[in-house]
């Protein structure tokens, strides 16, 4: 059976768990791409080698160069440097602008049909960067944020109300990081929103638990940061693109002119089909939830507006 192809960039923990993901569902034949010698290599054959355990039928390999690259559908970045203790995503950006220019450049040159979906960090701004650099149109640069912060925030809603974690659905907007806006009002455990289940100071509380997640999980590994949760959420909208399957998720796309916003990258529910972004249908906010929305988006924009000046 001929599978779709997507290229992972980056065979570290996010991007291996990603091409993991995408296998063993039987998503995408999966090229891992890593500057490091033998690193994809060796994790696409360990993946292999599993092959007959998990009997699932794409095939992963691995290589230094994007030849082995060429006319995929997806390309996922996740190339660059992860957090430790006490940096904030945004603490990643010079680092992580330059690694990032360089691998946009060189897949778009081997895919130039390709949707691109960034996981790198600081990632509102990365994924401008990948669309800037990339000079695609912005339907096909993608970020991956909003599905992770909404999964995060659907932990912590079932564990404080035991609601099962199929009967929850969890909407986080906004920046990926401490500006991001949890939306407890939009959010419902078990069919009723999250406002009418918990009194406010426990909503205030998963909300906090919610933008600290990240946080959490990097102060308890001490190095290197989440990657089975980003990696399980990368593979949802990658799903959603390859079997055009038009799933509304909260993902970082370019706004136009939505919720008051322009120019800026920033995740709100999307349509993910074929051919990228689909639609981004404004959802209806509150005052106060519009007034949270802009602000992350200003956060954003002042990261960006660092990268223009070369910063
Ligand atoms: N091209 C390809 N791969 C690169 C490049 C490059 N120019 N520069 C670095 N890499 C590779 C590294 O060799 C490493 O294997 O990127 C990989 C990153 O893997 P990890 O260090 O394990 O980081 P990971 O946890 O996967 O996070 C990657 O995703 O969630 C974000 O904040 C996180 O920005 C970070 C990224």
């Amino acid at each position: 059976m001929a599978y779709p192809k997507v290229t992972v960039v980056g065979a570290g923990q996010v991007g291996a768990t990603t091409a993991f993901l995408l296998a063993t569902k039987g998503l995408a034949d999966v090229v891992l791409v890593d500057v490091a010698e033998g690193l994809p290599q060796g994790k696409a054959l360990d993946m292999m080698h599993g092959r007959s355990v998990e009997l699932f039928g794409p095939r992963v390999t691995g290589t230094n160069t994007y030849e082995e690259t060429a006319g995929s559908d997806v390309v996922v970045m996740t190339a660059g440097l992860p957090r430790k203790p006490g940096m904030t995503r945004d603490d990643l950006l010079a680092a992580n602008s330059a690694i990032l220019r360089g691998v946009v450049e060189q897949a778009v040159a081997a895919s130039p049909d390709a949707v691109l979906v960034c996981v790198t960090n600081p990632l509102d701004m990365m994924a401008y960067l990948a669309w800037k650099v990339s000079g695609l149109p912005s339907s096909r640069v993608i970020g991956m944020g909003g599905v992770l912060d909404s999964a995060r925030f659907a932990y912590a809603i079932s564990e404080a109300t035991g609601t099962p974690i199929d009967d929850v659905s969890a909407l986080v907007v906004g920046a990926h990081g401490d500006a991001m806006v949890p939306l407890p009002r939009l959010s419902l455990a078990g069919g009723q929103p999250l406002t009418e289940v918990l009194p406010p100071e426990r909503v205030e509380d998963l909300v906090r638990r919610t933008v600290g997640g990240g946080a959490e999980v990097v102060s308890l590994l001490k190095t290197g940061s989440a990657f089975y949760a980003p990696a399980a959420s990368v593979t949802k909208m990658v799903e959603s693109i390859l079997s055009d399957a038009d799933w509304l998720l909260p993902s970082c796309v370019l706004l136009e002119g939505q919720y008051g916003i322009d120019g800026v990258y920033l995740s709100v529910p999307a349509v993910l089909g074929r051919a990228g972004v689909v639609e981004v249908p404004e959802i209806a906010l509150t005052p106060e939830e519009l007034a949270q929305l802009r602000a992350s988006a200003a956060t954003v924009a002042e990261g960006v507006a660092s990268l223009e000046l070369g910063g």
